[in-house]
This record gives C-alpha cells, sequence and structure tokens, in this order.
C-alpha cells in the first residue's frame, strides 16, 4: 500500500484515534517512520504550553525537499507532480513531471546560493500562481532558507512590514500577474514597498506579463538569466542542506486581534510529517489521481494542500493562475473536465459566488472524474453544502468541511472523506492526533454532548505553530495565555448531540472575509490614517457571498459634504495601507460611538446594528451617551 498510515475503515479510524490519545508518542513515531530522514529523532516529543515549548521528532535530521522530490523520483519521476492551469484558458497548460520538478528545485536552489542566500535566510515571495512560485518555495527549503510567501492582494505597505518584520535579506517577484481580466503589477508594488526596506540585498524578477518594470542595477535580477547562469555552469547539482527537526521552514503572515499580523512559525519535521498525513487521509489521496486545491499559495492552504503535504505524498496536485468566475462562471467546473479531477478542494465563498450563477455554467461539463470534495476557510452553510453536494457531487462524492487555521499548520477537524459520516454544517470529528476541548469564559472545561464553548486543543500535534516569529511572548499571549495549558483558537464551537464538532466563528475580534482573516483593529488603524477622521469601529456582518462583509462607523473631523466620494477616497486609503481585501462593504458616518463609562467601544452594539438587529441591543444602560445608538440606527446602511 502506497500510505501504510491511511485509514481505510470507521473502525480504524476509532482504534487510531484511541491509540493516538493513550499513546501520542507511538502513534506519531509510526506516521513519521514512513519519510526519509537523514538520521532519525531521539525523541518523538517534550513540551509545555506555559513557555509555549514544543519539540517534535528532536535530533531528526531531514529536508523536506528530500522527501517531496528525490525519494519519488525513482518510482514517479515521469509522474505529473504540478498540473499547471494558466489564467487564459486559451494559453498553453504545463506539466511538470517530479523529475522536472526535482531539477528546476535544484536549479533555482542554485540561483539563490550565488546570490549569497544561505541556511536560516528570510526570504519573501510575492508571486502570482505559476509553477515558478512552488519552484521559488521548494528551493528556498532546499537549501534551508525561510521562506516567507506574501499574498499578491496585500499592498506595499504590508509587504514592507512582513519584510521588516522577518529581515528578508532576498526578494523573489514577477514582474506582473494575471487573474481574472485584471493584471497585477508585482515588481511594481514591490518596488514602493522596498524603500523602506534595507535588508533587502536582491530581487529575482521572473518574467510572467511583460508588463514593464524598472530594474535596480546591482539589486533586481531577471529570473530567466539566472537560470542561464546556472546552465553554463553545468547545472550542477544541488544537495539539499541537512535541517534539524525543528528548524524553521517558514514564516506565514496572519492576522490577529490586536495590533500588526504577526509571523506565524513552522518547522521542518512536524509540519511535513502532519501536512502529508492530513492530506492523505482526509481526502484519501489513491496514487494516480488528480488533485486540485483552489486557494492560493500566499495563504497557509496553499502551503499545505497546494505543495507540501501532495508533493509529499507523490501526488498530482493541479495549480490554477487564476479565478473561478473567468472567463465565466463555469470555469473550475472546465477545469475539472479538462484534466479529469478526482477531487477538488475550495472554499464557501466560491461555491456561494458560482451558486449565484445557476446551473448555466455547470451542465455540459462531464464532473464524472470527481470522486471527492472539500471545503474549507470558514463555516459552510447548508445551502451551499447541498448545492456542491448535488450539483458538483452528483450526489456520489463525499464532502469534507475541514476546519484548521494558519497556526495548526493542516486540517484538525473534519470528516476523513467516505469513511467517518458527514454532517452538512459540521466539520465533526478530530483526526487522529487531535485532543479538542470546549471551555466556557472562565476555562473551565463544557463537559458532555449538546454544549457551546470556546474550541481550545489540550495536546500538541505536530504541525502546530511553534512561535511568532521575533516574539515570542506574543504567540504565548495570543494562544496559551488565555486558558492556562491550552492552545486557544479563537474560534467558537458547538459539540452536538453525537458529539460532532461544529464551528460557529470567531469569539474575537477577527473577520473571516471570504476565508480570508482580517483584524477589525487593523482595518480601523488603516481608515484612521485617513486624513480628516477621527475615530472609527469596524465589525462584521453576515454577507450572502463573502460569509462575513466589513461594516465601518466613522467619525470624521467636519462633516462629509460629498459622503460618496469620501467613502472612495476611504477606501483607497485602507487598499493602499493592506490591501484590497480589506476594503470596507458599507461605511457609515457617525458623530460618535458608543462606549462605556471607561471609554471602551461596545462593539456588541455596533456588531447588532450591522447585523440589522436593531431592536435587540440588549443592556444599553452603562452607555456614556445613549443618544448616539439612536442616530446611529437612523444611519445604518
Ligand atoms: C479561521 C482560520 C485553514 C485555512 C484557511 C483559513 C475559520 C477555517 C473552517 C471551517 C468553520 C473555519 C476559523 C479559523 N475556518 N476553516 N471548515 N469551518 N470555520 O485559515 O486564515 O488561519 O483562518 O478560519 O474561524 O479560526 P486562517
Amino acid at each position: 500500500m502506497a500510505y501504510p498510515y491511511q485509514i481505510k475503515s470507521l473502525e480504524e479510524y476509532q482504534q487510531n484515534y484511541q491509540q493516538s490519545v493513550m499513546d501520542p508518542e507511538g502513534f506519531w513515531a509510526n506516521v513519521a517512520d514512513h519519510f526519509y530522514w537523514r538520521r532519525k529523532w531521539d525523541k518523538v516529543l517534550e513540551w509545555n504550553f506555559k513557555d509555549p515549548d514544543v519539540k517534535w521528532f528532536t535530533g531528526g535530521k531531514l529536508n523536506i525537499t528530500e522527501n517531496c522530490l528525490d525519494r519519488h523520483l525513482g518510482t514517479l519521476g515521469n509522474t505529473p507532480a504540478i498540473i499547471w492551469e494558466p489564467n487564459d484558458p486559451e494559453e498553453r497548460h504545463r506539466v511538470i513531471t517530479y523529475r522536472d520538478l526535482y531539477n528546476k528545485v535544484c536549479q533555482f536552489a542554485n540561483v539563490l546560493k550565488n546570490n549569497g542566500v544561505k541556511k536560516g535566510d528570510r526570504v519573501c515571495i510575492y508571486m502570482g500562481m505559476i509553477p515558478e512560485l512552488a519552484i521559488a518555495v521548494l528551493a528556498c527549503a532546499r537549501i534551508g532558507a525561510i521562506h516567507s510567501v506574501v499574498f499578491g492582494g496585500f499592498s506595499a505597505q504590508s509587504i514592507a512590514d512582513r519584510i521588516q518584520d522577518a529581515q528578508a535579506s532576498l526578494v523573489i517577484t514577477c514582474d506582473g500577474a494575471f487573474r481574472g481580466n485584471k493584471d497585477i503589477p508585482l515588481k511594481s508594488v514591490i518596488d514602493d514597498a522596498l524603500i523602506g526596506c534595507p535588508s533587502v540585498k536582491k530581487v529575482i524578477v521572473c518574467t510572467r506579463t511583460r508588463t514593464p518594470v524598472s530594474m535596480i542595477k546591482g539589486r533586481d535580477l531577471w529570473w530567466e538569466d539566472e537560470i542561464k547562469q546556472v546552465e553554463t555552469m553545468g547545472n550542477p547539482p544541488c544537495a539539499a542542506e541537512e535541517m534539524d527537526a525543528e528548524d524553521m521552514l517558514f514564516i506565514l503572515y496572519t492576522s490577529g486581534s490586536t495590533g500588526k499580523p504577526k509571523g506565524v512559525v513552522h518547522t521542518c519535521a512536524g509540519y511535513m510529517v502532519y501536512a502529508n498525513y492530513t492530506f492523505v487521509n482526509t481526502f484519501q489521496y489513491q496514487p494516480g489521481e488528480v488533485y486540485f486545491c483552489t486557494a492560493d499559495v500566499g495563504w497557509i492552504t496553499g502551503h499545505s494542500y497546494i505543495i507540501y503535504g501532495p508533493l509529499s505524498a507523490g501526488a498530482t496536485t493541479l495549480m490554477f493562475e487564476g479565478v473561478p468566475t473567468y472567463p465565466d462562471a463555469g470555469r473550475l467546473w472546465s477545469i475539472v473536465d479538462k484534466y479529469r479531477v478526482n477531487i477538488l478542494y475550495t472554499a464557501p465563498t466560491a461555491i456561494r459566488s458560482l451558486m449565484g450563477y445557476g446551473l448555466g455554467p455547470v451542465n455540459h461539463k462531464d464532473l464524472s472524474s470527481l470522486k471527492k470534495l472539500g471545503s474549507v476557510g470558514e463555516p459552510i452553510n447548508e445551502e451551499a453544502w447541498h448545492w456542491f453536494k448535488d450539483h458538483i457531487g452528483k450526489g456520489r462524492c463525499p464532502i469534507v468541511d475541514t476546519w484548521w487555521q494558519t497556526e495548526t499548520g493542516g486540517i484538525m477537524i473534519t470528516p476523513i472523506a467516505g469513511i467517518t459520516k458527514e454532517k452538512p454544517g459540521y466539520a465533526t470529528l478530530p483526526l487522529p492526533g487531535i485532543q479538542p476541548i470546549l471551555v466556557d469564559e472562565n476555562g473551565k472545561e463544557v463537559k458532555g454532548n449538546n454544549v457551546n464553548g470556546n474550541l481550545c486543543i489540550k495536546f500538541p500535534w505536530p504541525g502546530m505553530l511553534r512561535t511568532t516569529y521575533g516574539d515570542h511572548e506574543r504567540c504565548r499571549t495570543t494562544y496559551f495565555a488565555t486558558y492556562e495549558n491550552l492552545y486557544f483558537t479563537g474560534d467558537g464551537c458547538l459539540r452536538d448531540e453525537d458529539g460532532y464538532y461544529r464551528i460557529t466563528g470567531r469569539v474575537d475580534d477577527v473577520l473571516n472575509v471570504s476565508g480570508h482573516r482580517i483584524g477589525t483593529a487593523e482595518v480601523e488603524n488603516a481608515i484612521n490614517m485617513h486624513a480628516g477622521v477621527v475615530e472609527s469601529a469596524v465589525v462584521g456582518y453576515p454577507h450572502d457571498i463573502k460569509g462575513q462583509g466589513i461594516y465601518a462607523y466613522v467619525i470624521t473631523e467636519r462633516q462629509v459634504h460629498d459622503p460618496e466620494l469620501t467613502k472612495k477616497d476611504i477606501l483607497q486609503t485602507v487598499s493602499r495601507i493592506i490591501g484590497p481585501i480589506a476594503k470596507p462593504d458599507k461605511i457609515q458616518f457617525v458623530s460618535g460611538l458608543p462606549k462605556t463609562r471607561s471609554g471602551k467601544i461596545m462593539r456588541r452594539i455596533l456588531r447588532k446594528i450591522a447585523e440589522g438587529e436593531l431592536d435587540n441591543l440588549g443592556d444599553t444602560s452603562t452607555l456614556l451617551d445613549p443618544v448616539v445608538v439612536e442616530e446611529i440606527k437612523r444611519g445604518k446602511l
């Protein structure tokens, strides 16, 4: 069997789960045994959640790319590793075999070395969804450089913040990126970002859109020229750097309820084992299957389930450059048809937006290759779940609703495709190795079934974050200090009468807009930077397609003369400071905000108003100025 640790029946799930709780070290050692190690570990796990200090497979030596590439060459050398579908369906697609990918990764790893990149250096990657993005990521891992991929929708300011936080020495980007009918000038954004980033010594630019770019002498280099140089050297192999199990593999920035985004750190061995284990099991991947995850590599889903999970499993992963609605709303179904996709992993927001186009774009597409479907990023509403099940899966395909986070590295709570029961709207049961617990506000465990609580995890798993880059204390306070000896997820959760878990959404000031995490404080800071804005408060409200929309209440210095124009100006500012993904859907100008006598904004009231629950605001007697609530209610958008 290809994956000896692949769960094959409900009984096996139950047995594995039991074992993983009784003997976690034995359980994970059995899984880890099936990887390629330069040196086996001395100890499976050392941990405490107080500091926190979590180490898996200590003493083990490995390189994740030897597990993703080298070890497959003998058996899968000619098997497609990456199938790449361009934005424009008329453009030629690319098939990259495991041998091709190995060669290209080695080649680019040598480019990085030629440019002085060494083990432990941080490399920022800001590219569109082209195979060179995966190559760049793997090339960093090959030489032990720590990659920090930044999603192409973030602004220059956001990139600069991330580069500075990580003190990155090199940036890899493209001239531009194609996304739907847009052409995004990536290099130009990088140029703006680098004005304040003296740590960056080199920028490597890969050609994609052929849009004119400024190339600074001594700093900026063309990807293609650098590859030619390695070719003239005779394409020497690039030995993989021997990494310690707990050496950093990558940093990925994510938003929280306060301050700037933090750099979630994942390490080599634990992350590899966990991404692979969860990929193979959740999707029940079988050799030869074509697997398509529609996420962007700029998010954790792309890291774990486009690159590392599938490639470490020798799978064929389909990478799509474009968007689901271009050139029409049938694009995903055309791709499934064209490549005979067997597994499709996407987001509720995509499903909901495509539902809006009716069945026209689905009809006449051959979806008979599909065997398994997946959903990720936010709670999936029942309507979307059934549409996906009936019209895409034609009632034949299990749907896995996978709950996890950037911090967890991989899927935590999910059905196992075709093996454990599914329930619309429920992430259902924890994977082996995962010990969820619900607690009340005081941190007291909420036991039994048919209960609600805050979702925590009480035992380490190999894929969990180890720290937040450069600020371990922030990691401790954010995740490990709310409840003693527990990892706190920030999510609310229901455990139903059968013990199935249903994620009810964030309980902190974090929004989930189209499956993207955005901190309300971050958006407020951006709005407050706009000239004439005195103060703002941002809350989420239910949005038919995005899941959550962003509602901003804004106080300005002077009466706004042309509200529509001022709103547009504010949107520009938010775009500049964070990126277009953080633009509020609604902006309401107000003369004051509901505050307690101690000056705290009462978000509960603002949330209720944004949700349209005007008659159900609860206790407003502690408010400093109850009149302002009436004004805000009258002006509701
Ligand atoms: C937050 C994590 C995990 C990759 C994509 C997002 C929400 C995620 C589900 C799901 C309900 C979900 C949670 C979580 N979330 N998946 N299947 N059902 N909610 O990663 O940006 O780190 O966000 O997304 O609220 O905490 P992320």
